[in-house]
Order: structure tokens, then sequence, then C-alpha cells
């Protein structure tokens, strides 16, 4: 049984991921090269077990033992050479992946299981680069991972039945909902979710109906939470352009193309939350969802 994992990036979902293993029990060495990051990440996690708190849904106590479970460090090696599971979800980058798991492939014992939570990037050519891709699978974790019940567990095209068996024992021991797919570019999460989006803006470009309208009728008329324009906003437009492309160019198939709106927005910076602006205008603080000046009528 895993009980020792290394997470390596402590971004936006690193600290995710090391917050519901060491809630649940595990070690967990979560490793980033920025140390600032990584008291960031502590930081985030001490505020997201305080809001359990709040809820009632745990103790003081057992906000304590899971920060106890957690040790940051910068030097990946060290991180992780008594792992048994490694979970990365370093920067979205193909050569960057690549370079790290050549290097976990060299450092991690033989039988450590590999697994990223790449939203886009080819499980497939991940393993490819190490000398056991049966031990390689996909891990994708929802943001923001305390909250999303769903891990979306990857097949490569190597990846032993074992060890997706035990994958998925251990996202059930984490409280989540596992689901396994075959690695294709998108998987099943973005191949679905990023056309849908993709659509919605193409709606808005042909002037069929306004920002408003397009997730108004979305939300109320099929019970999604959020429209998809404001999804997109919340995911990121350079995010969203990007696994655009990887389906466009992994499938061939013109009707991944991205919307040329999408393309201008992201040239001219407007990425969503994280730029302040996107499809909606974003004010530190403010939790008013008020339409872009730009596509005010
Ligand atoms: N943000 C999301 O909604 C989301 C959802 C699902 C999956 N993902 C995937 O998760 C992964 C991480 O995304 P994120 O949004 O958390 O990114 P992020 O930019 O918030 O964090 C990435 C972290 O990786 C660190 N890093 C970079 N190079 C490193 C290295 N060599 N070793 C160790 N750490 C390194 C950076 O310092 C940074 O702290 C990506 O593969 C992304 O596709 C993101």
């Amino acid at each position: 049984m895993v009980q020792t994992v290394s997470v390596i990036g402590a971004g936006t979902m690193g600290n995710g991921i090391a917050h519901v293993f060491a809630q649940n029990g595990f070690a967990v060495n979560l490793i980033d090269v920025s140390a600032q990051q990584l008291e960031k990440a502590i930081a985030t996690i001490a505020k997201n077990l305080e809001r359990q708190i709040a809820k009632g849904t745990i103790t003081e106590e057992q906000k304590q033992k899971a920060l106890s479970n957690i040790t940051t460090i910068t030097d990946l090696t060290d991180g992780v050479r008594k792992a048994e599971l490694v979970v990365e979800a370093a920067t979205e980058n193909t050569e960057l992946k690549l370079k790290i798991f050549k290097q976990l492939d060299e450092v991690t014992p033989s039988s450590t299981i590999l697994a990223s939570n790449t939203s886009s990037i080819s499980i497939t050519k991940i393993a490819a680069v190490t000398k056991r891709p049966e031990l390689v699978i996909g891990m994708h974790f929802m943001n923001p991972v305390p909250v999303m019940k769903l891990v979306e567990i990857i097949n490569g095209y190597s990846t032993n039945k074992g060890v997706t068996e035990k994958i998925i024992e251990l996202s059930k021991q984490l409280g989540k909902v596992p689901c396994v797919v075959n690695d294709y570019p998108g998987f099943i999460a973005n191949k679905i979710l990023m056309p849908m989006i993709n659509e919605a803006i193409y709606s808005l470009y042909e002037g069929i109906a306004g920002i408003e309208e397009i997730d108004t009728i979305m939300k109320l008329g099929m019970a999604h939470p959020m429209g998809p324009l404001q999804l997109a906003d919340f995911i990121g437009l350079d995010v969203c352009l990007s696994i655009l492309k990887v389906l466009h160019d992994g499938f061939g198939n013109p009707k991944y193309a991205p919307c040329p709106l999408l393309v201008n927005m992201v040239t001219a910076g407007k990425l969503g939350v994280k730029s302040g602006e996107g499809f909606y205008s974003y004010v530190e603080g403010s939790k008013e969802l008020a339409v872009s000046g730009r596509f005010r009528k």
C-alpha cells in the first residue's frame, strides 16, 4: 500500500494535491524549484483547511495533523528518493515535463509509480522518455482539488493494469471518484469541454448572442453551475487556446480550430480572471460579475 507520495510543483494544482493526500494520512514531500512558491502553498493549504474547520468537516487537530504530514523541498532528487508514488503537477510545458520524467526515472526506486496531472500532454509521450512506461499514468485532478470529486485516470499506451488498479484504489482513499480513460488528445474532460467553450466563443464572435445570454442559457437551460464563457475566464483563455491547439494538431480535424476571437484575446493579453479581464472584468475583492467593457452593448 502506498504511504509516501511526492508532489512536484506547488502551484494551483500541486498545493491542492498535497492537501488531499496529507489530509488522508499520506506522508507528502511537496517539491518546487521556488522556495517562495512552497511557502505560499503551505499558507494556502492552511487557509483551505481553516475553511473546512469553519464548515465543520474537519477538526483543528486534523488540520494540524495534515500540515505535519507535509515536508517542503526544493531539490527534486532529495524529494523523490523514497517515494512510492510521484504526482507531477509542474508547469504545463512539454519539454519541462519530459526533462522531469527522465530525471525521475533515474532517481526514484524502480518500482515507483510516476503519475502526471497534465491537462493535455500525451501520457504515452511522457512515458516514452522513461525505462518504465508500464508504471507511468495520468492522474488528472480538477481545480480546486480539495473540492472537486473527479480524478480522470489516463492509461498510456503501455500502462500496466495493476498500476491502473492501484491508482483507482488510491483515488478512492482520497475520497475522490476515479474514471479511467485512454490516452488521446484532451483525454475525455477537455476533449468535450473545450469544443463547448470554443463554440460559445464562436457564437459570440458570429453575433448570435451576447455574453450574458450565452452563459445564462447554459446555466439555466443545462443546469451548468457556470456558463462556458465565465468558465473559460476561470480556466485562463491562454490555457483554453493551448488545449484547443493540442486537439486540433492531435486529431487533425478542423472542428477543433480555435475561434479567431479567442486567439485575438490571448494575443491582447486578455486571459480572464488571472489578467483581470476576459469576457468579464474582475476587480480584486469584488464578487460582482460584470461583462468586459469591450463586449458591452
Ligand atoms: N490550473 C488548473 O485548473 C489545472 C487543472 C487540471 C490540471 N492542471 C495541470 O496541472 C499542472 C500544474 O498546473 P498549475 O495550474 O498548478 O500551474 P502553476 O503555474 O500554478 O504551478 C506550477 C508550479 O510548478 C513549478 N515548477 C516549474 N518547474 C518545476 C520543476 N522543474 N520542478 C518543480 N517545480 C516546478 C512552478 O514553480 C509552479 O509553482 C499542469 O500540467 C496543468 O496542465 C491544471
